[in-house]
């Protein structure tokens, strides 16, 4: 059984990934930006807790340390994520977006995962069967962006699906750099979850499918990939 990181777990696809891995039998870091929010997550689902803010370099260097101290880690799904909405709960369109707000959600979206991918490679280094999950989105790819007629092609937000294209670059990169490990972006598909003000289709426990898939990849499996719960997504 291995030991598995899922960061933004205290709620929404995170944490129903980490209720799946433990109902499993694995050992399970939620990691949570804030400590209350966390620990309520962790007792609930009789997983362990760590506070890691993918945002903050000490915070993350800080969780990474906590976790090489409890014996090292083998699994790390790369969860956390915004889309960056208006405070009227908009979609922020072409004609709005700022310089800033994309480099809001590249700092959590995209900086997050190299800042926490770099922290705990050596740990995952040390691990018999790495694995990294990169939660990507079919709005990173560029083939369905482009499909006229779809609900894909529909969306006018631009730093979110901008953000998952950057992911789903990391992935293959890293997925190269690194053969001995298991490596790939998965699209959970649309979930009602607080980060759509639940609009999504799907239940958690629908989207969470493919993420627990692929945490749980064999040493023999695909690496370098992006999946969703039905096969190989077009890039
Ligand atoms: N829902 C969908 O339809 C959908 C579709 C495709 C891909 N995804 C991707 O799936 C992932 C999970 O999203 P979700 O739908 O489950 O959203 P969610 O319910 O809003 O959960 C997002 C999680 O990320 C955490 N988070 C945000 N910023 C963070 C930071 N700086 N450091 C640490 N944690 C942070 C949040 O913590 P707080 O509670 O502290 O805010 C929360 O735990 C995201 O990467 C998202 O892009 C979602």
């Amino acid at each position: 059984m291995t030991t598995t990181l899922i960061t933004g777990a205290n709620k929404g696809l995170g944490f129903e990934t980490a209720r799946r891995l433990v109902a499993a039998g694995h050992t399970v870091y939620v990691g949570s930006r804030d400590a209350g929010r966390g620990r309520r997550a962790a007792e609930k689902l009789g997983a362990r807790m760590v506070l890691i803010d993918v945002t903050d370099d000490a915070s993350v260097a800080a969780a990474a340390k906590t976790i090489e101290a409890d014996g090292g880690l083998d699994v790390l799904v790369n969860n956390a994520g915004i889309e960056g909405r208006t405070q009227e709960g908009a979609v922020i369109g072409a004609a709005d977006l700022t310089a800033g707000m994309m480099r809001t959600i590249f700092e959590t979206n995209v900086f997050g995962i190299v800042r926490v991918t770099h922290a705990f490679l050596p740990l995952l280094r040390r691990s018999a069967a790495p694995v990294i999950v990169n939660l990507s989105s079919g709005l990173g790819s560029m083939a369905r962006v482009t499909a006229e007629g779809t609900p894909t092609y529909a969306y006018p937000g631009v730093a979110y699906p901008a953000s998952k294209v950057a992911v789903n670059m990391l992935t293959v990169q890293y997925a190269k750099a690194f053969p001995g490990m298991r490596i790939n972006a998965v699209e959970p598909g649309y979930t009602a979850t607080d980060l759509n003000g639940n609009t999504g289709t799907q239940t958690v426990e629908e989207g969470a499918e493919i993420i627990v898939r692929m945490a749980r990849v064999s040493p023999d499996g695909p690496t370098g990939g992006y999946f969703d719960a039905a096969g190989t997504l077009p890039w």
